[in-house]
């Protein structure tokens, strides 16, 4: 007799069985809880099939219940180390049907009706996501609040403003903050995109194709609190795959973002520069040299945006090639959005923390300004007394000895006009946080609502 393991979809060679089942019973640890609503949504749907009369109904309305609140104990028992997904159940979705029908005996046989893997499965990572971007736009949020309380503590402090890392013009620690703070809000429209990407209900378009029930899709999409369902069945089932691609492409564009703040952080913060300083605590030493105090915290935010950039490339590399309609490739896009998600999500979370504790050394930041970096400013003083533009460039480019060190204070206070050094409206930072919040929270009471009908 051949070497098998018994599955609830047939007998599979084990080495077969494990390459196939990969990571899902690790991976599928996340999708648990949505999981289970997924399936509370798709019951209570089933309990209200309009059936022909004569013909039984899958689910009564009290089985239907039933089915909800052992759900809920499932939900428990998994936060209570209760509840395990096993290799033989390849999946969180057989491992809770099993589960399911262990103690429901046929009731819990009777809950796959008209639902294939391919729609559940892409049911709860956009469950997941959604609650995961949630999450995440919130710990945006936070490091712009972060870098937008650094950089009002710091408002006018004067600092080099560099153009090809040479010192190029006066500017202030005010700007450099602000600026990443909203190189990182602006950054949203993409969570955004990936969001509405994401905010449609693929349940019911079954294995691709709809089964021959009356399924009533805009119901279970309600239910679950999605926008609308996913109208194309086949168009729900080529979706996965897509929508952790868009939801990487946003992650890798944001992180992008962070490793180039990460790099700020760095440079101004080497010994030669000294502009800024990182708590001790925050640095780590060398196993040889005493002396060390190392950023390799922000070193590997640097690193992070790398792998997230090759998470994306891998998601769209899977995608290209592949058939319409369902194709096990996609189960490996799950373990790649769900690693985006949590090295961004600890990036931002660290990356707050490390900026709330920055301190500024004023000394050093002005000793920074040589002469050069007024040489604009000393143009636009000619340009000031009638003298056109080109000239005063020459001139001050062909006297570069004539220029002094100024008071950079001063230059600071000078440029007033919309973003500039002078010219910064914080408020406009607050209100941009504040919204984000706002609306962060009111789409999360909205979603725990409905989640909360279905599982209790
Ligand atoms: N664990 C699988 C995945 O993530 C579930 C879907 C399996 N579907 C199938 N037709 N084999 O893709």
């Amino acid at each position: 007799m051949k070497n098998v393991e018994k599955t609830i979809t047939g007998n599979v060679d084990p080495d077969v069985l494990d390459y196939t089942v990969g990571d899902d019973p690790i991976l599928d640890r996340e999708l648990v809880k949505w999981d289970a609503a997924g399936t509370a949504a798709h019951v209570t749907m089933l309990s209200r099939l309009k059936l022909p009369k004569g013909v039984p109904p899958v689910v009564t309305p009290a089985e239907a219940t039933k089915v909800r609140r052992e759900l809920a104990v499932v939900v428990k028992e998994f936060a209570a180390g209760k509840f395990e997904i096993r290799e033989a159940d390849q999946d969180v979705h057989m491992a809770v049907e099993r589960r399911l029908t262990e103690t429901l005996g046929d009731l819990g046989k009777k809950i796959h009706t008209g639902r294939s893997r391919n729609d559940q499965v892409a049911v709860d990572v956009r469950l997941h996501i959604k609650d995961q971007l949630l999450a995440l736009e919130g710990e945006v949020a936070a490091l712009a609040d972060a870098l937008i309380a650094f950089g009002k503590r710091h408002a006018l402090l004067p600092l080099v403003g560099r153009t090809h890392l040479q010192p190029a013009m006066p500017s202030s620690v005010g700007v450099w903050a602000s600026g990443h703070a909203e190189m990182i809000l602006d950054q949203v429209a993409n969570l955004e995109a990936a969001y509405v990407i994401n905010d449609r209900c693929p349940l019911g378009s079954a294995a691709g194709y709809g089964v021959p029930l009356p399924l009533d899709r805009k119901l279970t999409s309600a239910l679950l609190g999605f926008a609308c369902p996913l109208h194309n069945v086949f168009g729900a089932s080529m979706a996965r795959g897509e929508d952790e691609a868009a939801l990487l492409s946003a992650l890798a564009q944001l992180m992008a973002v962070l490793s180039r703040l990460a790099e700020d952080l760095i440079l101004f913060s080497m010994p030669e520069f000294a502009y800024f300083r990182l708590p001790r605590e925050y640095c780590t030493g060398s196993s040889i040299m005493p002396q060390k105090y190392n950023p390799d915290v922000l070193e590997l935010v640097r690193s992070k945006a790398a792998i997230v950039l090759g998470l994306q490339t891998a998601a769209l590399s899977q995608l290209h090639a592949m058939p319409g309609g369902y194709n096990r490739d996609l189960q490996d896009s799950k373990g790649l959005y769900m690693k985006g998600l949590s090295v961004t999500r600890t990036t931002l979370r660290i990356l707050a923390k490390v900026v709330d504790g920055v301190s500024v050394d004023e000394a050093k930041l002005r000793a920074g300004f040589i002469p050069g970096v007024f040489a604009t400013d000393a143009a636009l003083r000619q340009v000031a007394a009638g003298v056109p533009w080109r000239e005063a460039y020459h001139d001050v480019r062909d006297h570069l000895e004539r220029l002094e060190t100024e008071d950079a204070d001063k230059a600071v206070r000078a440029k007033r006009h919309l973003g500039a050094t002078n010219g910064l409206d914080w408020n406009l930072y607050r209100r941009r946080i504040a919204a984000l919040r706002a609306d962060v929270a009111k789409r999360r009471r909205a979603f725990s609502a409905k989640i909360t009908a279905l599982l209790g």
